[in-house]
């Protein structure tokens, strides 16, 4: 199973689910029960009975229950499986939907399946009891779906897959240079022309070469208002992240009146770190604003990445307009613009009774009181860690070298052109959220950490199966598990894993490398 229970042990004889089996739940346990009987509706092609709570305690009952269990986290759940059916209990909705999701981990990977591919008579689940709850709150895969396009579908696929395996946010990169993917009604020309560009790198970037070819797409409020709500179902909480005040040469290109040239841009099509970035006089600090309220309207969740990474000050440094706007503003120089920029940020976010996340780099300038930091840069994780929890603000640990998942899994030409080598499956196993030296006083300000794909060289939904997973598989275990862990005991459980990735037809990289179908389709220099 993975993630690895808290805590696990075998009984004697289990029990037996067939046709005709009951799911019995009442109040909050209700929408969890729901969700399972259609989950093993389709793979058995049974009928799943829905029943109140005291369905007779017959053969293959499953019993769901929300009740308040002491000194158990928020997200715990306790599963029985013994001669006289299912039982499990959680202090929440969250946790029996976690407890659910081990139960379909203790059943054939065939049951995994959308429809049956063979009659399924009946299952034997063997007696066991399970005490779990996960070790950090905040468990996340972030998707960049700004320098490619996915389709609402693969989002949805992506929430039915990070949950199978309990993470609970996803992390939207809405926004970049390359692209604008959220449709804002105060400004269409986002979305009429930030969302497309004219063609994309072919190949490593090194290689300067372009494929020519028109890319974009973008989320209407109505495809965002369903991917929250799916995800909700499955305890998932979307964080929108709209980039800010650098890698907004998407928005720029839109209206060029929030850049610092006057010049018309086009939508990057380069990867890379653009130049051209917001001028920060009123107007654009409106903007900004305006587009926050939009999203706050359409995210509902507690949190809104601004981002704030990699904004270089060269345009600011070269603009009379931007020196004058220091000066009125009472700041010293082109520098400081940002730091101001944020806290003007965090005022609109925290008006809505929401914390303002943002990328390490936020730190430099004193980050806003409240907000969360996601911590990414690998070389300063220690220093920004513990510089951002000493002044209160929660971590979520975002590392790249374990939690790129960008990055080839092998320096080994067979591997798909990637961004940079390497972060075996191994290595993303072998990731601590707790990061070495962080002073254990401390500790507590990590509240989780979470896997990026960035999608510079990630353009289809086929590939970012394949490099999310099995890293997902190791992440998640890094997020929910106790911290001793170990390598050789994971591997062969990711092994007897991959039965059921295969069930869910997860376009998984094996473990000894990747298929021919998998492996680098164009030829360029090898990583
Ligand atoms: C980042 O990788 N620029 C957050």
């Amino acid at each position: 199973m993975i993630p690895r229970p808290a805590r696990s042990a075998n009984l004697g004889s289990g029990t037996t689910l067939a046709d005709g089996m009951v799911i019995a739940a009442s109040g909050p346990a209700q929408v969890v029960a729901a969700l399972l009987a259609t989950e093993l509706e389709a793979a058995t092609g049974w009928h799943v009975h829905r029943d109140g709570p005291d369905a007779r305690n017959f053969h293959g009952v499953v019993r769901l229950e929300v009740k308040p269990v002491q000194s158990a986290g928020p997200e715990s759940y306790h599963l029985r499986a013994d001669e006289s059916g299912i039982e499990i209990v959680a202090p929440s909705a969250a946790g029996l939907f976690y407890g659910t999701r081990t139960l379909r981990q203790l059943l054939p990977a065939a049951l995994l399946r959308s429809a049956p591919a063979a009659a399924v008579t009946s299952v034997e689940v063997e007696g066991v009891e399970i005490e779990d709850s996960p070790r950090f709150a905040w468990r996340g895969v972030h998707l960049d779906v700004a320098r490619h396009f996915f389709p609402k579908s693969f989002v949805l696929r992506l929430i039915d897959l990070a949950s199978f395996h309990k993470l609970n946010v996803l992390h939207l990169h809405l926004t970049d240079d390359q692209g604008w993917r959220v449709q804002i009604d105060r400004y269409p020309r986002l979305t009429e022309v930030g969302a497309w560009r004219r063609q994309s790198p072919a190949g490593h970037d090194r290689e300067h070469r372009y494929d020519g070819a028109p890319h974009g797409g973008f989320y209407t409020k109505d495809d965002l208002a369903e991917i929250v709500a799916y995800a909700a179902r499955r305890f998932i909480t979307v964080v929108p992240e709209i980039d800010m005040p650098g890698h907004m040469q998407a928005a720029v290109a839109s209206y060029p009146e929030l850049g610092n040239t006057g010049r018309p841009l086009e939508v990057s099509t380069d990867w890379g770190i653009s130049e051209h970035v917001l001028n920060l006089e009123e107007p654009t600090v409106r903007f900004c604003s305006d587009v926050l309220e939009e999203i706050m309207d359409i995210f509902p969740g507690p949190y809104v990445h601004i981002g704030g990474d990699e904004c270089p000050t060269t345009e600011w440094e070269a603009s009379e307009r931007a020196r004058r706007r220091c000066q009125a503003l009472g700041l010293p120089g082109a520098h400081q613009l940002q730091g101001w920029f944020t806290a003007q940020m965090a005022e609109v976010v925290a008006a809505r009774g929401k914390a303002l996340v943002a990328w390490d780099e936020v730190l430099e300038a004193g980050a806003p009181a409240g907000s969360v930091i996601t911590v990414w840069r690998h070389q300063h994780a220690r220093r920004n860690a513990t510089e951002g929890a000493s002044r209160g603000h929660d971590i979520v640990m975002a590392p790249e070298t374990w939690t790129y998942f960008d990055w080839a899994y092998a320096d080994d030409p067979r591997e798909p052109v990637a961004i940079r080598p390497a972060i075996s499956v191994e290595q993303a196993y072998s990731f601590e959220p707790v990061p070495a030296g962080l002073p254990p006083q401390l500790e507590h300000r990590v509240i989780g950490a979470q896997c990026q794909l960035w999608t510079e060289y990630v353009p289809t939904v086929h590939h970012a199966e394949y490099m999310y997973f099995p890293r997902v598989c190791a992440l998640a275990e890094a997020v929910w598990s106790p911290r001793e862990r170990h390598w050789d005991e994971f591997e062969p459980r990711l092994g007897e894993h991959t039965a059921r990735l295969d069930a869910l037809g997860v376009n998984y990289r094996p473990l000894e490398g990747p298929t021919p179908g998998q492996a680098r389709t164009w030829p360029g220099p090898a990583l």
